[in-house]
């Protein structure tokens, strides 16, 4: 060799301890091992073997060991000993009564000793047990006792009897193991002396000049380094910033609201009728109390009533007790309506708001009791049917999902009403509703403008997003599953 190439890559002190015990045993050890025999600790070798892997002094492998342990019923045997030989203790006289045994020694001993004896000197007939040949029985016995006791040290056939009678389970392992390479089976013992290292330059070196002859740790700012986990915002978080700056991109001003509303404002003012099934208690939280209701509920109860000259109403007799229940909100419309309620003097409205909502549902893979939604609305002058398409065609497209499809829907506070649906895998899913919001709904508080609106699942278009199958996987604080999905 012309040069000596090992003096070039720097190997730190505890680098030159891992490849000496490397070298010292042979050029390989498992991770455990190399722990052991040189004292460091776990992180110092991995990080220390992550460098001389990248060096390409070491190379990892992995190996799958298989392991067998005793089962519980293995470990019981062990201290007091196998159901067959707690059986032939109790038979003693030479016969025995299989009730009593059951009794006595319980019926898992007289089962399985039965099992293991019979014929092999003991007879069983008429519910009793005679011994034949007790010497025999013994023998067995010793014989089973034997290869449990050295179950480590047996071979498949007797392991896997000794498996079937679960006394042992198989368990595997993974082993990590590093080995020397070529160019690390090169490095000469000379190459691994032990030098003191400084690593940090302190005050003390400086004012005692003990800086003049110490012998830095040297860095090398090109070579890899390993990467270091960062925390990232979650998944859903991030998700739904993406979607509040998709509409403030837009135009749209933010809105929020409170979880506890009204039923009024969750349904009556939105022309619900108060004996809509979505109203009762299987479908919605209820909480103990009661709110007050705005002075336009008036004109809402003579809507529900008869169309207050707007149309026809629900024709039943509009209850306010019923309006003043307080309600976890099941829709994020609720904080729309009351939105327009509050700004009906404007002439322009572009709002959204993005919120979780609650429903009694049974949770499955696409279904949670608290989700979010997506809201919002627009009022402008002019504004109809075609601007709501465009408007959520504009959202998804930049959200990145080019192809959805409307489908005509029913909602009681909306004419037309449509259904979203985008294509995943193939097949479209439904991701929520919009329409205009009907004269019922927006003529009580004075507005002759038409006001579009929508409501959108957010959840299932994460899923999507993120090409996640189970809904709950969002809401599952899983490190590994978390770290694994994309910062898109
Ligand atoms: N609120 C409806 C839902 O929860 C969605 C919707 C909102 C429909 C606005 C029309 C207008 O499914």
């Amino acid at each position: 060799m012309i040069f000596n190439i090992f003096k070039f890559m720097n190997l730190s002190n505890n680098e030159k301890i891992i490849i000496k015990v490397l070298k010292d045993s042979g050029n390989a050890l498992s991770i455990e091992d190399i722990i052991n025999l040189t004292g460091l600790k776990q992180v110092e070798v991995m990080n220390s073997l992550s460098w001389l892997k990248m060096k390409g002094i070491v190379k990892l492998h992995e190996k799958i060991k298989k392991n067998y342990m005793l089962t519980e019923e293995g470990e019981k045997a062990l201290k007091y000993g196998l159901p067959e030989k707690i059986l032939l203790e109790n038979v003693r006289d030479g016969v025995g009564d299989i009730e009593e045994l059951k009794e006595k020694i319980g019926k898992n001993n007289v089962n399985i000793g039965i099992a293991q004896l019979n014929g092999k000197g003991i007879k069983v007939e008429n519910n009793k047990i005679y011994i034949e040949d007790s010497e025999k029985a013994e023998n067995i016995i010793k014989k089973n006792e034997e290869m449990l006791k050295n179950f480590e040290r047996l071979d498949e056939g007797s392991l896997s009897i000794l498996m079937r009678r679960n006394l042992i389970k198989k368990k595997e392992s993974v082993l990590r193991e590093a080995e020397l390479t070529e160019i690390g089976k090169k490095i000469g013992y000379e190459d691994l002396k032990i030098a003191e290292e400084i690593t940090q330059l302190t005050s003390e070196h400086i004012q005692k000049g003990t800086w003049k002859n110490a012998n830095f740790k040297k860095y090398d700012v090109t070579l890899f380094s390993p990467f270091p986990l960062m925390g990232k915002e979650h998944p859903l978080t991030y998700f739904i910033n993406r979607v509040r700056q998709i509409f403030l991109s837009m135009g749209f001003e933010e809105i929020y609201g409170k979880y506890i509303v009204s039923a009024f404002w969750n349904m009556d003012a939105l022309y619900i009728p108060q004996h809509h099934p979505a109203r009762e208690m299987q479908d919605t939280f209820y909480i103990e109390g009661n709110a007050d209701l705005p002075d336009y509920y008036r004109t809402v109860k003579m809507v529900h009533e008869n169309g207050n000259g707007i149309s026809r109403g629900w024709k039943y007799d509009w209850d306010e007790n019923e309006a003043k229940k307080l309600l976890l909100r099941t829709h994020t419309t609720v904080n729309t309506i009351k939105y327009l309620y509050k700004n009906s003097d404007k002439q322009n409205l572009k709002a959204f708001m993005v919120g979780r909502v609650f429903r009694r549902e049974n949770m499955d893979p696409t279904h949670l009791p608290e989700f979010h939604q997506i809201e919002g609305i627009v009022m402008e002058k002019d504004s109809d049917f075609p601007m709501l398409l465009g408007t959520l065609e504009r959202f998804y497209y930049l959200l990145g999902f080019k192809k959805i499809k409307f489908k005509p829907s029913y909602f009681p506070y909306t004419e037309p009403s449509l259904e979203i649906h985008v294509e995943y895998n193939g097949k479209w899913i439904e991701l929520g509703g919009a329409g205009i919001f009907r004269p019922e709904v927006t003529e009580p508080m004075g507005i002759r403008e038409r006001v579009l609106a929508w409501g959108m699942g957010l959840e299932r278009l994460a899923m999507i997003y993120y090409n996640i199958n189970n809904i709950r996987d969002l809401y599952l604080t899983d490190i590994e599953m978390l770290k694994s999905l994309p910062i898109p």
